[in-house]
């Protein structure tokens, strides 16, 4: 089995429920949820059943056309009116991965520029439609940036990535990862991948790590605070990241511990590069400090993963679950169009992104 042949997200066949495959179980089972009310799709994606930006971003899609397709009136006013309602509330679900509300105001858009053009049954179609769409995009959009990463790399090369940017977190391939299986396609089979394990959900061990082996990719995993002696002991050639926003001048947030990750990175000398599809850049946004950073239940530090409690009752937790890195850490972010090297800012401008 291969982990790239798993789907991450898809419609039903009758459409009448997205289906996601439940990453909360891997590596130990894979389970393929049906859902359809909008309280479950929200669940999904706060629970991180579905999760890394694109994904989110199509599960999004998807969510919104399933439950738009339950509205049942034949006044488009009212349509748009409760449309409206569930986007707000599944917008809600997870605040710092800008996929989510591009997706949602995506499918908005098409509701918003053909209203007056179209019965409440064509809308619903044409809102299916834009949800394929955004998948299929995701897939072609995630093969470019693994082409592209694909060409920094030299055969032999130690890669260290962070939480996971892989196959599970999009439609398919991934973004970090996506230049590893462009390798592997390209019959390399000498790269050698440094998965950090990312506390306190464990998507590096749990998702790249599960990823990399089951694609027969050279895999050493590590904790967080390993990273600095492997790169220190000449093990890491370059870094590749996925983001969850970026911001106009480069700054971009990514799963906790990126920051640490990029600081070490300069330090010993080792190119740093981020994997961002065009759709995870936020033009509306300065700097990262602009960034709202989910914070997430103390549980997952204090006892989640652990056959008991590890921590004293009562103890002050804080769970960011993603930092932000300041863009004079970053070497390169590879985009979709090509590789945007700084000034961040003026290479987006170059790129035509707005
Ligand atoms: O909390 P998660 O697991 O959704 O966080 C995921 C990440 O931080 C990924 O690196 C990011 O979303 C990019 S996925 C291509």
């Amino acid at each position: 089995m291969n982990a790239l042949s798993l789907d991450t997200v898809l419609l039903s066949e009758d459409k009448k429920s997205i289906v996601i495959l439940d990453q909360t179980l891997l590596p130990g089972e894979i389970k393929y949820l049906n859902l359809s009310k909008a309280e479950d799709i929200w669940e999904a994606i706060y629970a991180l059943r579905v999760r890394g930006a694109p994904a989110i971003g199509v599960a999004a899609g998807y969510g919104i056309y399933v439950i738009a397709s339950q509205i049942e009136t034949d006044n488009m006013d009212e349509f748009c009116k409760q449309f409206k309602e569930k986007k707000a509330y599944l917008d809600s679900s997870r605040p710092t991965a800008v996929n989510l509300s591009w997706a949602l105001n995506r499918m908005e858009k098409v509701l918003d520029e053909n209203r007056d053009k179209m019965t409440v049954a064509q809308m619903k179609d044409r809102l299916c439609e834009e949800a394929h769409a955004i998948r299929e995009e995701d897939v072609a959009i995630s093969r470019n940036i693994g082409k592209l990463g694909f060409e920094l790399l030299h055969h032999g090369d130690g890669i260290l990535t962070h939480c996971n940017a892989g196959t599970l977190a999009t439609a398919k391939y991934g973004t970090a990862l996506a230049p590893i299986y462009v390798a592997l396609e390209n019959g390399w089979q000498d790269l050698r991948v440094f998965c950090d394990e990312t506390r306190p959900l464990l998507q590096g061990a749990r998702l790249s790590a599960f990823e990399m082996q089951t694609a027969g990719v050279d895999t050493t995993l590590i904790c967080d605070n390993m990273a600095s002696i492997t790169m220190k002991r000449g093990k890491i050639n370059i870094v590749f990241v996925g983001c969850d926003r970026v911001a106009a001048n480069g700054d971009f947030a990514n799963k906790i511990g990126t920051s640490g990750v990029a600081i070490l990175a300069k330090y010993y000398g080792i190119p740093f590069y981020v994997c961002a599809p065009t759709s995870t850049i936020d033009m509306s946004m300065k700097s990262g400090d602009e960034i709202v950073i989910e914070e997430r239940p103390a549980e997952e530090v204090t006892e989640m993963w652990y056959s008991k409690r590890m921590a004293p009752e009562g103890v002050k937790v804080n769970n960011p679950a993603f930092d932000v890195t300041d863009h004079t850490l970053v070497t390169g972010i590879i985009t979709e169009k090509g590789i945007a090297y700084p000034p961040f800012d003026k290479a987006f401008e170059n790129m035509g992104i707005k």
